[in-house]
């Protein structure tokens, strides 16, 4: 999989850049990281005698292809590789550690590139390579990579102390709304990309999209979806005002650093504030609200605007909304359907604490909490847009090979559309292929860690139409 190697070697270059600027270009660990790299290269070259990595706008290419996932993951990276001047970087075998070195040193802006010759960088002037814009997919990940730019640029304005704008946010949340009609299903399935670096802003432009998905079907004008998805895209943007220690602790949390992270809500609804135009404030409501449980538990505890309580715990399952409390919810119902997106996107992402659960795992979460946690509309709701196999579901078939499902069966009695991604051997599959099965065909779900395989990135070679 020349995916898997091009990412090691963006991997390690990330990582040996960090070094340079945090350690210096002499330190053990930034030496390391540049072995790695020089070796991650050799690794991609292959028996081949050189390949050529290219940078333009948000995409990565290798030899001409579109690295699509790689570059949505590693998008604040390619940022970086592009503002050092990088567009082509040409390697032939063997790399030699000096221009490895060279190599990272010119991205960390501390020196002038390689001269050995095993690696030949082109700036500007180099190798011209055309933004892939062509495709709905490739749209998609674009309005996807503007999106973690606009959150990027709104957490900077938060710790910055600028006057802070909804422009930016509420003009990426109209492009995902449009791109999105555009392919309804390949943004579920993008939907699925995760980033252990930036966490935060990764579930959150999924959050988006999962809520803007959901949002639709409840026949919302376009409007309101805009604030709706702006108050999910900006969701946790509070945790920029949480200390990285706490975010990152990998234990359980003492009582203060649990203080520390109930604030995020608030935190976040304050700085959405300062920012909203007029119209847009209940995306504040939606931050301020989203851990906010539908029974009356979670954080912070709300009361009625009469100043009563919402009856927490009393009377156990409450079905409907706001059964015994004259019809009236204390919770929004953006953010009572935010939360819905945001736990399912949250459970299916690894954490430092626990494993990422498979996407119907994480519907029976939502559905045996439908009515306590969650709003029981929006589960169900949720569920029938996802279907039982939600798309990025891998599933190994009696035949031995393994489907990962691409969209959502159109009714629930039929299977989801899917295509084969390992054949009955194992082996990858180099252009999945559709595929009909039956439910009795079915032997279990396959985990992406198993596979080495995201969802995400079959999506960037499906055959045209699926
Ligand atoms: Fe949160």
């Amino acid at each position: 999989m020349s995916e898997a190697r091009a990412a090691a070697v963006v991997r390690a270059l990330r990582r040996a850049t960090g070094y340079v600027r945090l350690y210096g270009p002499r330190h053990a660990l930034t030496e390391e990281a540049v072995r790695e790299t020089a070796a991650a290269l050799d690794g991609l070259i292959g028996d081949r005698a050189g390949i050529m990595l290219g940078a333009a706008d948000d995409t990565l290419f290798l030899d001409g292809h579109a690295l699509g996932l790689i570059s949505l993951q590693f998008n604040a990276f390619v940022r970086e590789v592009l503002a050092a001047g990088i567009e082509t970087v040409i390697a032939t075998p063997p790399v030699s550690h000096a221009d490895a070195a060279a190599l990272v040193h010119l991205i960390a802006g501390e020196g002038g590139g390689p001269t050995g010759g095993s690696i030949v960088v082109n700036g500007a002037k180099g190798v011209a390579v055309a933004a892939d814009d062509t495709t709905p997919v490739a749209r998609l990940r674009r309005a996807y990579t503007r999106s973690l730019d606009a959150l990027r640029g709104f957490g900077r304005s938060v710790v910055d102390g600028d006057p802070p704008t909804l422009e930016d946010t509420a003009a990426v949340v109209k492009d995902l709304l449009d791109k999105s009609l555009e392919n309804p299903a390949a943004t579920l399935l993008l939907s699925t990309v995760k980033s252990h670096h930036e966490y935060t802003f990764y579930h959150s432009v999924n959050t988006s999209i999962l809520s803007l998905s959901l949002a639709r079907l409840t026949g919302l004008p376009e409007r309101d979806q805009v604030v709706l998805g702006i108050g999910a895209m900006l969701h946790d943007i509070g945790k920029i005002g949480v200390s990285r220690a706490v975010l990152q602790h990998p234990g359980r949390l003492d009582a203060d650093q649990w203080a520390e992270i109930r604030r995020h809500p608030q935190l976040g609804a304050e700085a959405i504030l300062r920012a909203a135009a007029p119209g847009e404030e209940l995306a504040a409501v939606v931050a301020f609200e989203h851990h906010a449980r539908f029974d009356g538990s979670g954080y912070p505890r709300l009361v009625y605007h009469d100043g009563t309580r919402h009856p927490h715990g009393e009377g156990g399952h409450h079905h409907g909304h706001g059964h015994g409390t004259g019809g009236r919810h204390p919770l929004h119902f953006y953010s009572r359907l935010v939360a819905v997106a945001d736990t399912y996107d949250a459970i299916t992402t690894r954490r430092s604490y626990r494993r990422a659960e498979s996407p119907s795992r994480a519907l029976q979460v939502l559905l045996a909490e439908a009515g306590r946690s969650y709003d029981p509309d929006f589960v169900t709701a949720f569920a029938s847009m996802m279907g039982i196999y939600p798309p990025g579901t891998f599933l190994r078939l009696t035949s031995g090979a393994v489907v990962m499902v691409v969209s959502p069966s159109p009714d629930p009695g039929a299977m989801p559309a899917a295509v084969v991604v390992r054949d009955a051997a194992g082996n990858p599959v180099a252009a999945p292929e559709p595929v009909a099965f039956s439910a009795r065909d079915i032997v279990d779900q396959v985990g992406p860690a198993a596979l080495g395989l995201q969802p995400a990135d079959v999506l960037e070679s499906l055959p045209a139409g699926v």
